[in-house]
């Protein structure tokens, strides 16, 4: 039976677990533009992740220098349906946060066209991971990283508990309607992001350490958290955490750091 190592990092608080997630985007792009001459990264929206993107973007900090954005591609995990300058758009987030400081090419950044109907948001984003990934065939795009975040409910992406998108195997991408929010989001599908190289939840706050402690060390039930759909092919997955959302794992070791395993 395939096991799985999840590696954790424990920081000390939100401004630390920023600086944690920029340096591990910054390290794993780099290393990956290094081996292969190009880094293909897939990121989450939610209010996580800005903090980590403004420091990405922060010319005073060391983060922006480091990476190597002529050779970064940048997609999207997953994108709510409405339009790119909605309040609510993980695109928008990400433009103010990160993409209107920094010498990202436009070619270069994929965006989910949240402004479409949902099912054709979804066929024009497989479209564009099929060319731009050179797929043929049931190929399925290999990332060089794909960041995630959590919800206090155990979903990932736009992968929530009880919806149909968890059931999702034969399509890349595809459309979801969350009804408890009634609404309807776009999400890379378990399988695609499971194919990644490298694969990091990044999740912060006390309101996550149940949930996360339920994921990572409790019985397996996806239909209800679907954050344990997420079994990286290479068998590694790391969490980026901080003290409140680590509170009900096992202790780390003097410098922050612990390893789980778990069997599928
Ligand atoms: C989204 C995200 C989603 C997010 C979690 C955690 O579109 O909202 O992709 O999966 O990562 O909901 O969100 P927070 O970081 O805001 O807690």
């Amino acid at each position: 039976m395939p096991k799985l190592r999840i590696d954790y990092h424990v920081v000390a608080d939100s401004a630390a677990l920023a600086e944690a997630a920029a340096e591990h985007f910054v390290a794993v792009t780099a290393q990956a533009a290094a081996a292969r001459g190009r880094a293909r990264i897939a990121i989450s929206g939610g209010s996580t992740p800005k903090a980590a993107f403004q420091l990405l973007a922060d010319p005073a900090k060391p983060w922006r220098a480091r990476m190597p954005w002529d050779k970064l591609d940048l997609y999207w995990v997953d994108e709510r349906c409405v339009p790119p300058d909605h309040a609510d758009s993980n695109y928008r987030m990400t433009r103010e946060a990160l993409l209107d400081h920094v010498p990202l090419a436009p070619e270069r950044i994929h965006r989910m066209e949240g402004e479409l109907e949902p099912e054709a948001a979804a066929a024009r984003y497989e479209s564009e991971l099929r060319n731009s990934f050179r797929l043929e065939g049931a190929e399925t795009p290999r990332f060089d990283l794909i960041a995630l975040g959590m919800g206090p409910d155990g979903h990932t992406a736009s992968l929530f508990p009880h919806t149909a998108a968890i059931h999702e195997l034969g399509r890349l991408v595809t459309a979801n309607h969350v009804q408890n929010k009634d609404a309807w989001r776009i999400t890379l599908t378990w399988p695609v992001i499971n194919q990644a190289a490298s694969v990091f939840f990044l999740i912060g706050g006390a309101d996550k350490a149940a949930v996360l402690s339920e994921v990572f060390t409790g019985p397996r039930d996806p239909e209800r958290l679907p954050s344990q759909l997420i079994w990286p092919s290479g068998g590694i997955l790391t969490l980026v955490l901080d003290k409140a959302a680590a509170a009900l794992l096992p202790a780390t070791d003097g410098e922050g750091r612990g390893v789980l395993e778990r069997e599928r």
